[in-house]
């Protein structure tokens, strides 16, 4: 894992944004996983600025409530559209997100597998966290081997994500989510961290024991994973020397 700790998420974000920007010149047709949240907005913002030809991307969202439409300004299609998609030339076609309306989901799930894999995999993966650990919509013991599929959103996620819906009870009970073993077949995973709020989830997720109990500790079996903090979510690390000390001495050719 590699532990990159900026100043500001102003700036961890200016960093991401580069790393993904290094991505899209060395590859124009990459296929980039994608996250929503509060995490990323600033990152899609700073990438729609950045004028790229994005014709031949092609993206997958990790996940969508179950029962939302994609006109509903709460689901990630709307999410999507808004921060990124409205911004950028990817071709429609070209950009997948689960179907909150699947009619059979476990088939929905099958084939949005079998999109990623068609497509060659995904190059890098965009993850935020949440503060149980979950990724995507993994929540506390889903499996580390789990694929695509339906999942209960835990109450702590839903009281999380009521700020999104107004209130508690309007938020979905059930998503549709890649799962952690998806996730680790990216070839890259970049997530990205924030605030006081996700200290303690970061320093267990980094430093703790792999555990489905923490789903995002899976990633320290991930080849090329790499968290892009700002100082407040990174102040409970302890090797947090070590790795500004890494980081500072990254050979030439290393560096984002
Ligand atoms: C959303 C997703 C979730 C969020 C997590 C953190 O697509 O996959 O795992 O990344 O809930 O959300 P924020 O960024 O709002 O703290």
């Amino acid at each position: 894992m590699e532990i990159i700790i900026q100043p500001t998420p102003e700036a961890a974000t200016r960093l991401a944004a580069r790393m993904i920007a290094g991505l899209l010149q060395r590859k124009p047709n990459a296929v980039l996983g994608l996250v929503t949240g509060s995490t990323p907005i600033p990152l899609y913002r700073e990438l729609s600025e950045m004028r790229f030809d994005w014709r031949q991307v092609t993206t997958f969202n990790l996940d969508e409530y179950l029962g939302l439409p994609p006109d509903h300004e709460k689901s990630f299609h709307y999410y999507m559209r808004e921060n990124l998609f409205k911004h950028v030339n990817i071709p429609p076609a070209n950009r997948h997100i689960p179907d909150g309306l699947a009619a059979d989901v476990p088939s929905h799930c099958a084939d949005y597998e079998e999109r990623i894999r068609k497509a060659g995999g995904i190059d890098l993966q965009l993850l935020s966290i949440g503060l149980d650990g979950h990724i995507g919509f993994n929540e506390p013991t889903s499996s580390l081997a789990s694929r695509t599929r339906i999942k209960t959103i835990a109450p702590q996620t839903r009281k999380d994500n009521a700020r999104f819906f107004g209130s508690e009870e309007r938020v979905p009970r059930h998503c549709i989510t890649m799962g952690i073993g998806t996730i680790l077949e990216a070839r890259q995973c970049l997530l990205l961290a924030f605030g006081t709020a996700k200290a303690r989830i970061i320093a267990e997720t980094v430093e703790g024991p792999l555990a489905a109990n923490n789903p995002a500790s899976a990633l320290q079996m991930h080849a090329n994973a790499i968290f892009c903090l700002d100082e407040k979510a990174a102040q409970l690390l302890k090797r947090a020397v070590y790795y500004r000390w890494v980081y500072d001495n990254k050979p030439a050719w290393q560096r984002h």
